[in-house]
């Protein structure tokens, strides 16, 4: 397998872009904290590391470090800003604070006497984007400056016998000329070989193959979503029949669902997935519970405890396969609702139970890789363009107990929201769309008698970072067509309104 480059993460907003540039390269990248940092090089071993930028001053109490043996390692390092200063400050240098500089600079090259490799190809002079409040004002010992801008001397700096880099400028950004050019370069002195390229199946499908080896199986929870049913695909073409897919009915799943998977499955991968019919015991144990956390506790549990059982079942299993992409990986350091995206969906914590090797093909890839992937695939674009569905789906869409009744209002109800902003064009343009059971019970006349009914609220919105969103200016007809449909079509339903809270203050889901 090809080494990666390591990226500590200092806590700069522009961290992730680092790994997404090296990727874009053909690059294999992993982002680590700073504290596993030594260890983990110590032991992998990889081609080069980056220190990232980040918000703290390396003088202040509690600034994030990496252990400076880091240093000793003699694998290639390129600090960017914050990694600069660090970096100068464990190897002699001098750094302080100064003038505040965020934005476009020029830097300017030095007439090289040594052949450096980092700026091969880099014109004289070009734009390159600051976001700092420290500066290097003393070079660490054997350090050179190779490039300037007017506020900062030591803009751009090498160690040339230690392959020691440092920036204080972004690469990264689009902002900065060249900054993709100097990412490859450091690629290349890291003795790997950068190449833009499109996303090669049968590199990933390869890879999967020489993981597993010629007879170990591989287990995997499916749910009919993008990622897993890429991965699924992927792990199928890789080692056949060895492959066992295994999908929980928890009966909390849009109209369709299963269908779908299994026809998919048929189409693209030859054999149906074992299908795990636990609907009435998901209900069973939903009985009763309205607290939304509680109730994700319950699916969640339940979920993993019937997998278990399913894939000890499977003699010689030696692998579980899962979806898990890339922003699975970086998010679920951060917000609440991704771990929890995590701990339910990727099925976190089940490896450890199950002694099981983790599988993750998509794990270097983004959301709009992954489509790639699909795509090159020859999956349908109704997957590849499906909206997240969350975890424990349609019981936190149901507000109060979830009962069998209920549940198949809201499909009912779903499916029409979704078949209209289908028939509109509206569904590519939002990033999920669902009705909610509110519990609250209206008056309505259908016919000639009046009826106490359930009133379901819409929810339709965009999104570009899942942290903010804006409800979608959906045309009055058109929710004029979904209001109706709904009271007339789903039984006990008296009323439908439209939700317009932006996020933040409410949160996308209504639990
Ligand atoms: P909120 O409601 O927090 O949702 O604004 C943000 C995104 O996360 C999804 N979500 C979940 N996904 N398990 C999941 O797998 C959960 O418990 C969960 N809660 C929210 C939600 O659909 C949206 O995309």
């Amino acid at each position: 397998m090809e080494k990666e480059i390591f990226i500590v993460d200092f806590g700069s907003q522009t961290t992730h872009l680092i790994g997404r540039r090296l990727r874009d390269l053909g690059l294999m990248i992993r982002i680590i904290e700073p504290g596993e940092a030594l260890g983990l090089s110590e032991k992998q071993r990889p081609a080069g590391i980056i220190l990232s930028g980040g918000p703290a001053s390396v003088y202040e109490a509690g600034a994030p470090m990496v252990d400076r043996r880091l240093f000793t390692l003699g694998i290639p390092i390129l600090g960017i800003c914050y990694g600069w200063q660090l970096t100068a400050h464990f190897l002699g240098g001098k750094v302080v604070s100064g003038k505040k500089e965020y934005g476009p600079g020029t830097i300017r090259l030095k007439n090289q006497k040594a052949k450096i490799k980092i700026s091969e190809n880099l014109p004289q002079k070009f734009t390159v984007w600051l976001s700092h409040g420290d500066s290097v004002v003393r070079l660490p010992p054997d350090f050179e400056i190779i490039g300037s801008t007017s506020e900062v001397k030591a803009a751009f700096v090498v160690h040339p016998q230690r392959k020691i880099f440092g920036v204080q400028f972004h690469p990264e950004v689009v902002h900065t000329e060249f900054g993709g050019q100097i990412l490859k370069q450091f690629g290349k002195i890291c003795g790997l070989k950068p190449k833009p390229q499109p996303l090669k199946l049968e590199k990933i499908i390869e890879e999967i193959r020489e993981t597993v080896g010629k007879e170990a199986k591989v287990v995997a929870a499916v749910s009919g979503g993008l990622d897993s049913t890429t991965m699924a695909v992927l792990v199928a073409r890789a080692v056949g029949r060895r492959f066992f897919p295994v999908y929980i009915e928890n009966g909390l799943m849009r109209q369709g669902n299963r269908e779908e998977l299994i026809s998919l499955f048929k189409k693209f991968i030859g054999f149906k997935p074992k299908i795990i019919q636990a609907e009435r015991l998901f209900l069973k144990k939903l009985k009763g519970v309205t607290n939304p956390e509680r109730k994700r506790k319950i699916i969640g549990r339940l979920y993993v405890s019937l997998f278990q059982e399913e894939a000890k079942k499977i003699k010689g299993v030696k692998f579980l396969a899962q979806g898990t992409i890339y922003s699975d990986v970086i998010e679920s350091k951060g917000s609440k609702n991704a771990a929890m995206i995590k701990s339910h969906h990727n099925v976190g914590g089940l490896p450890k139970s199950l002694k099981l090797k983790l599988l993750e093909p998509l794990r270097h890839y983004y959301k709009d890789e992954v489509r790639s992937i699909a795509k090159q695939l020859g999956l349908p674009p109704d997957l590849i363009n499906k909206q997240p569905f969350p975890g424990p789906g349609n019981a936190i869409r149901i507000i109060g107990e979830v009962r069998r009744s209920r549940l198949v209002k809201l499909r009912q109800a779903d499916a029409i929201v979704l078949a209209e902003l289908k028939k509109a064009g509206w569904l590519a343009k939002v990033f999920q769309s669902f009705a909610v059971m509110t519990g609250v019970k209206s008056t309505a006349v259908k016919g000639d008698s009046r009826f106490y009914g359930e009133v379901v609220a819409l929810r339709v919105y965009t999104s570009s970072d899942i942290m903010t969103s804006d409800w979608a200016r959906l045309p009055y007809d058109l929710l004029q067509k979904i209001a109706s449909r709904i009271v007339n079509e789903v039984p006990g339903i008296s009323r439908v309104v439209y939700d317009i809270t932006t996020k933040p203050p409410a949160t996308m889901e209504w639990e």
